[in-house]
């Protein structure tokens, strides 16, 4: 089989013209310096897949960390180097970041079935990698510029729509590539191969997800709730029991399904109004996914996903904070409520609570009031200030806070919309708080 071909033509008219400037300097250093260079994994797979990518990983058939510093001198930017790991970022001035790694013969072991003759290092680089769309790689260097190399059958797995590993020890070896075998089938719609399917059954039967750090799952969590399409993505850990081996109270019921459905479109809704800020996925997810744990269990979730000490805190707090509105929301009526009383119970509730609260309610008018508090309420603020009560002679003291919040509820119920109609009402208060006996207030 043909294992290089010139995409050349391809490349030229895919990558934004700065990019491919970029490439042609990055191969011409390499001839430069003697070293093959290709550009390998994601961005080689998505120029294929007609998908814009602009993380670039390049691999030197050479000493990368020299490479890197060439570029960055040449270019203009800076590099941070690993020496342990022979890997280099350069971050070029636009920002632009390139990682550059040495092709690695020694990674894992020749598996014996391997002809000797054949190897080079760029095949036992790519060899190690995750699945054959990850493990293409593009010649960069003059004269060669634009041959794809494709030791693994890639390009017939995409156009079959298939992801499948270089090997049986694929997952053994590093079991968060389950994750991410399913967070790419459902990027881009294609299968888990057959073969590669019944490596992960086993892998979970042999609970390598037991051993797998928390850390690591989080990561690959979080890289999955940032998909376009996460909820597939956990509709597939859990058809083929992954969520329950993370942990066995992560079960995505139907009613879980249900409101982490409302919670993306509730989301999307969001961030289509504003840009900033923005709700955390994975937490608004893991809320979706740990609804319905009692208190005293989640400990065990937050702990199996290695939170850190302060995440665990404010993950526990919102939760309770949520209960709580649910509860306070339960006995808000439209007709008699004060809209006031909806903001001071979303006021203290961080972005991702307010959004799972609009998720979770059934009740119409809730919903509706919780996204007329995210688009205008929460926004309102009154027209006195601090400065204004010292005007009228009033005391600083802690009756500036009753007032102000007063006089804030009052302007969001429309009770008193101008300045004029705020400021009576600050008189009127303080009178009011004055006859009460406010001994730590005087006016004049
Ligand atoms: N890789 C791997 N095993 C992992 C993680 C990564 O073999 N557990 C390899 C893959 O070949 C991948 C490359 O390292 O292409 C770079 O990893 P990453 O940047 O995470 O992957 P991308 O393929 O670029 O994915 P994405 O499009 O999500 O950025």
């Amino acid at each position: 089989r043909r294992r290089e071909r010139n995409i050349g033509p391809m490349v030229g008219n895919r990558l934004p013209k700065k990019m491919l400037a970029l490439l042609k300097t990055a191969g011409e250093l390499g001839r430069d310096m003697g070293w093959e260079i290709y550009a390998v994994g994601g961005f080689v797979r998505d120029i294929l897949l007609g998908r814009p990518n602009s993380d670039l990983d390049l691999v030197v058939e050479g000493d990368a960390i020299a490479y890197a510093r060439r570029m960055a001198d040449l270019l203009g930017g800076r590099i941070k180097a690993h020496v342990k790991f022979k890997t280099a970022v350069v971050i070029l001035a636009d920002g632009q970041r390139v990682d550059v790694a040495t092709a690695r013969l020694e990674y894992y072991e020749y598996p014996a079935a391997m002809p000797t003759v054949e190897l080079s290092s760029i095949k036992m680089d790519l060899y190690r990698r995750d699945f054959t769309i990850n493990a293409l790689a593009l010649r960069i260097n003059p004269g060669r510029f634009g041959q794809l190399v494709d030791f693994f059958g890639a390009e017939q797995d995409m156009k079959n729509k298939v992801i499948r590993v270089l090997h049986s020890l694929s997952f053994v070896e590093d079991p968060t590539r389950i994750l991410r075998a399913i967070r790419f089938e459902r990027r881009f719609d294609f299968q888990i191969g057959g073969q590669t399917l019944r490596l992960i059954k086993n892998a979970l039967s042999l609970d390598l997800f037991s051993k797998l750090s928390g850390t690591r799952i989080l990561h690959e969590l979080q890289l999955i709730m940032v998909e376009e399409n996460p909820l597939a993505c956990l509709n597939r850990m859990q058809e083929l029991g992954i969520l329950e081996a993370i942990h066995p109270l992560l079960k995505l019921s139907g009613e879980r399904m249900q409101v982490l459905m409302e919670l993306v479109k509730v989301n999307n809704w969001y961030k289509l109004l504003y840009q900033k800020p923005e709700a955390e996925p994975w937490k608004l997810h893991l809320l979706g996914l740990t609804m319905g744990i009692k208190r005293d269990q989640i400990g065990q979730i937050t702990s199996r996903l290695r939170l850190t000490a302060r995440e665990e805190r404010d993950f526990i707090l919102l939760r309770d904070q949520i209960g709580e509105a649910l509860m306070k929301l339960m006995s808000w009526r439209e007709d008699r409520s004060r809209l006031s009383r909806l903001c001071a119970i979303l006021r203290p509730i961080p972005l991702e609570g307010v959004l799972f609260l609009m998720a979770r309610s059934k009740k119409e008018h809730i919903r509706r009031n919780i996204s007329q508090y995210l688009n205008r309420l929460r926004d309102i603020t009154s027209d006195v200030t601090g400065d204004d009560l010292k005007t009228l002679g009033i005391r600083p003291g802690p009756a500036y806070t009753t007032i102000l919040a007063r006089v804030l509820d009052a302007k969001i119920d429309g009770r008193a919309t101008s300045r004029e109609d705020q400021l009576r009402l600050v008189e009127r208060l303080w009178r009011t708080m004055q006859r009460r006996g406010g001994a730590q207030c005087e006016g004049t």
